[in-house]
């Protein structure tokens, strides 16, 4: 059976141009950065190299590009180090649509005496500019909104939302984990504090991230020890990954347009072929302010578990919500922040797409789940 992956916002391949460009840093140059030989040099040359292709893509500086070991980690690194800069407990803002990454480390730090507003999003999963204008408090220490969902594909406002922390002076934070890449952000339009970003969602390889701090943004490491990376993420540079990742953003830079419009046409055609065979499904999101590679649909009177595994059967890879919550039976926060009805939430599916997405696949998907829609998959959640 030919397999077929529509899970591209969970993860992407590896390109073949970025696995080349990775393998001989494990092998020939291996240095660490931080040694004073020539391997060292070597591999210090590569990594200021890497960062400068980052920079450049969020029209920055290379002093404002953190290596982490990833999206989760990125964030973790903005939140907590804003936070354990404080000698006091103040107040957060975030959405109420985050990711875990964000939402949780909000909640450990609710029990350890801050206060977090959790924002209300509309029933497509956008912040609000006036719902965030009227949060800040006195004593707000940071806002971090993510940039697009990860469920639904949604782009908040983030311009709007970033200048108004600008003008009350707040540090603001985006989660752009899904975004970064596939939209250009130029950090001198929009005027955020910092921004998180991950290689294994733009077919590079997993493990490694970054965080842009914008330059004078107070901040601290969450983790003791060397003082790698402007001192902000102690430990050796993963250099295979991050080359990995410069290259991955490289050949983003080139075929942004390419992507987008593939992904688009595809996503409408996908839309198009379920209103003539599976009339009954529901797109959930917004309808325009969204990114096309993530399709969040719902099938009213089935069970999303139920569908996952019945596509899976076929070969078709697809996801019942975020990856981090696939396996557990449990209702999405952000469905329920966007406040569906109970049928909605229950049936409701992410098929993402991506560069290799084709229409031969989209058809097979369709097929598919006419076929699954039709014998009727009994809701089995209780
Ligand atoms: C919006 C968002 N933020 C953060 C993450 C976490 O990134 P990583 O898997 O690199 O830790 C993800 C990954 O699913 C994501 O979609």
């Amino acid at each position: 059976m030919k397999r077929i992956y529509l899970d591209y916002a969970a993860t992407t391949p590896v390109e073949p141009e970025v696995v080349e460009v990775m393998l001989p840093y494990f092998r020939q140059q291996f240095g660490n950065a931080s040694s004073i030989h020539r391997f060292g040099l070597e591999a210090k040359k590569e990594l200021d190299h890497a960062r400068g292709i980052l920079a450049r893509a969020l029209n920055a500086e290379p002093r404002e590009i953190v290596f982490t070991g990833g999206g989760t980690e990125a964030n973790n690194l903005a939140l907590l180090g804003t936070v354990f800069r404080s000698d006091a407990p103040g107040h957060l803002i975030t959405s109420s649509i985050e990711h875990p990454s964000v939402r949780r480390t909000c909640e450990y730090l609710q029990k350890k005496g801050w206060r977090v507003t959790f924002l209300r999003v509309d029933a497509f999963g956008m912040v609000h500019p006036e719902e965030l204008e009227k949060a800040i408090q006195p004593d707000t220490r940071l806002i971090s909104i993510m940039y697009v969902n990860n469920e639904v594909g949604t782009i908040n406002p983030i311009k709007a939302l970033a200048e108004i922390a600008k003008k009350h002076g707040i540090p603001f934070h985006t989660d752009a984990v899904q975004a970064f890449a596939k939209l250009k952000i130029d950090v001198r339009e929009v005027p955020v504090s910092m921004l998180s970003l991950a290689a294994h969602k733009i077919y590079g390889p997993k493990g490694v991230g970054a965080l842009y701090v914008r330059r004078g943004v107070p901040l601290q490491s969450v983790l003791i020890g060397g003082s790698q990376e402007f001192a902000l993420r102690p430990g050796t540079e993963n250099l295979p990954g991050i080359v990995g990742l410069a290259k991955a953003v490289e050949i983003y830079e080139r075929r942004r347009e390419q992507d987008w419009q593939h992904i688009q046409a595809l996503a409408d055609w996908l839309l198009e072929r379920l209103r003539e065979e599976i009339p009954e499904a529901v797109l959930n999101g917004h309808p325009e302010q969204r990114y096309p590679g993530v399709l969040n649909l719902s099938f009213p009177g089935l069970e999303n578990m139920a569908l996952v595994m019945g596509l899976d059967l076929e070969g078709i890879a697809v996801s019942n919500g975020s990856a981090c919550s696939s396996g557990k039976v449990e209702p999405s926060h952000v469905l329920q922040a966007m406040r569906l009805p109970r049928s909605v939430q229950q049936s409701a599916i992410r098929i993402s797409l991506g560069r290799y997405t084709t229409r031969e696949e989209v058809e097979h998907l369709i097929a598919a789940l006419k076929k699954l829609t039709q014998n009727k998959i009994k809701a089995g959640r209780s």
